[in-house]
């Protein structure tokens, strides 16, 4: 099996657009923004307790984010692509002891010029059928408003949470948990950077190579 890898980077930075083409690559891709969007959007008690925390840019609670994380994978099957978990030591601390108990894994860190970011987030719209994402500035679909992947129209939404104000609080959330995180990883000796600012093709290139 192919070590775990563990995405790191600001909101934005390109994580769930990179995630998602590893996937034809054989792993499994697991976010957990995902995860709790969906409860919210099923009304869930864990949905209804979150969704003032996300749509404020905060963090939900540690705890409550390694539970629902470990309620939908199973590392020993497949290897995983984690999107958005870590997102400070514990989270780091947790994920190792709770879950990869050792399993060979990969960490991998979009770095990238925070300032470009605000404007990256506020362009974005996401398929609600399929998943897949734009950008409305630099990646718009072929047909305005209608998905080029599975063809829906009507489709494309924008997050509650990609506001000029809430990014930039989600970006210094980011920018005060991010040292700690890369200061771990590099101490088990798995920590690879790479430069997120690239034309997406060219993240995927590097990608592609730092995971052989
Ligand atoms: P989450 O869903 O994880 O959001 P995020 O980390 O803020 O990351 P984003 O999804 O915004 O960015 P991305 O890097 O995936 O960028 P993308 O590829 O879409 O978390 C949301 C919330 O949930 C958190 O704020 C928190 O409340 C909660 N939460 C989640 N996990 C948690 C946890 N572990 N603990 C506690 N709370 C948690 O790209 C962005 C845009 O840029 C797109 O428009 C895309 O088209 C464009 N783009 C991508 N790559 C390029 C490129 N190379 N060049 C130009 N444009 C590009």
């Amino acid at each position: 099996m192919k070590p775990h890898l563990i995405i790191l980077g600001a909101p934005g930075s390109g994580k769930g657009t990179q995630a998602a083409k590893l996937v034809e690559k054989g792993y499994k891709h697991i976010s957990t923004g995902d995860l709790l969007r969906a409860e919210i959007a099923k009304g869930t008690e864990l949905g209804q307790k979150v969704a003032g925390i996300i749509s404020r840019g905060d963090l939900v609670d540690d705890r409550t984010v390694m539970a629902l994380l470990k309620a939908n994978c199973d590392v020993d099957k497949v290897s995983y692509i984690f999107d958005g978990f870590p997102r400070n030591i514990a989270q780091a601390e947790m994920l190792e002891a709770e879950l990869l108990q050792g399993k060979k894994t990969l960490a991998v860190y979009f770095k990238i010029d925070l300032s470009i970011l605000v404007s990256r987030v506020v362009n974005r719209r996401t398929c609600s059928k399929c998943g897949e994402i734009y950008n409305m500035a630099t990646k718009p679909p072929r047909v305005s408003d209608t998905c080029d992947k599975c063809g829906a129209t009507g489709s494309l939404t924008q997050r509650k949470d990609d506001t000029e104000e809430v990014v930039s609080n989600r970006l210094q959330i980011f920018k005060d948990t991010v040292d700690p995180m890369l200061a771990f990883y590099k101490s088990k000796g798995v920590l690879v950077e790479l430069d997120a600012s690239k034309q997406e093709k060219d993240v995927f290139s590097a990608l592609e190579k730092v995971i052989g």
